[in-house]
C-alpha cells in the first residue's frame, strides 16, 4: 500500500474584521515542492494549504484553508489516516483577540490590537502520534537557526525538523524564494545539509531522507 503523506503549506491568515488580517510572506513554494516530490516517490498526498498563488500539483488532494483554526480542523481530520506529517506551513502564531463582524471604520481603528496565541497544530499532532507515524516540522528563523530548530525538535516531540533561514536582511531568505538551503535534524542526532538548490531539488532530498527515516524507525 502506498504511504499517505499529509503536507501543510503556505501562510495562514488571522482576521480582526472581514477585510483585514495579519499573516506572513510564505509563498507555499516549499510545501508544494514537497508535495511534488512525495508524489514522485509514490506517496498519496493530502495537501492542506493556506492562501497561495500556486496551483495544486497534479495528483495531490488539495484541502484549502485560510485560518489557523481551519488548518487545525483539517489536519485533525486527516492525521490518523496518514503515515507521514510534514508541517511546512508558516502558521500565523498570533490572532487578534477580538473580531468585529462589520468592517471597522478607519476613524475607529484602535491604536493597538490585542493578540492571543493560535494553537500549535504541530505540537498537538505530535502528542497524538501513534507507532508507525513520522512527524516532521519546519523551523523558520532569522538567526541561530540550528539551535532554535533543535530546541523545537525536542519541545514539540518531533522525529525530524527542517531548519531554514527567513528575513529581509540579505542572505538566503526561504520565504518566497526559489532557492533554499536547509539543515535536516533528527531526534536521534542525525544531521544533513541540503542546498543551496532549487526548492524542488531540496524537496526531493528531504522526501528521500524522510522516507528512509520512516522505513527504518516508524
Ligand atoms: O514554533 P514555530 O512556529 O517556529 O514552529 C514552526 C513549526 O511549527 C512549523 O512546522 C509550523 O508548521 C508548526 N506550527 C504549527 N502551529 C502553530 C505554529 C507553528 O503547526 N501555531
Amino acid at each position: 500500500m502506498p504511504l499517505r503523506c499529509l503536507i501543510t503549506a503556505g501562510p495562514t491568515r488571522e482576521f480582526f474584521d472581514p477585510v483585514r488580517f495579519i499573516s506572513n510572506p510564505s509563498s507555499g513554494k516549499m510545501g508544494y515542492a514537497l508535495a511534488v516530490a512525495a508524489l514522485e516517490a509514490g506517496c498519496v498526498v493530502d495537501l492542506v494549504s493556506g492562501p497561495v498563488a500556486l496551483s495544486a500539483p497534479a495528483g495531490a488532494i488539495l484541502h484549502p484553508v485560510v485560518t489557523g483554526a481551519e488548518m487545525l480542523a483539517q489536519v485533525e481530520a486527516l492525521f490518523s489516516g496518514c503515515d507521514i506529517l510534514i508541517k511546512t506551513a508558516a502558521v500565523c502564531d498570533f490572532r487578534p483577540k477580538h473580531y468585529s463582524s462589520g468592517k471597522v471604520k478607519k476613524e475607529a481603528v484602535p491604536l493597538s490590537v490585542e493578540f492571543e496565541p493560535v494553537p500549535d497544530i504541530l505540537k498537538i499532532m505530535a502528542a497524538r502520534k501513534r507507532t508507525g507515524q513520522t512527524v516532521v516540522g519546519f523551523a523558520a528563523e532569522t538567526d541561530d537557526i540550528e539551535n532554535y530548530a533543535r530546541r523545537k525538535l525536542v519541545e514539540k516531540k518531533l522525529d525530524l525538523i527542517v531548519a531554514n533561514r527567513v528575513g529581509r536582511d540579505g542572505g538566503l531568505n526561504a520565504f518566497g524564494a526559489d532557492v533554499n538551503r536547509v539543515i535536516l535534524l533528527g531526534r536521534d542526532g542525525g544531521r544533513r545539509e541540503l542546498g543551496p538548490a532549487g526548492k524542488l531539488e531540496i524537496a526531493r532530498g528531504l522526501v528521500a531522507a524522510i522516507l528512509e527515516w520512516h522505513a527504518a524507525r516508524a
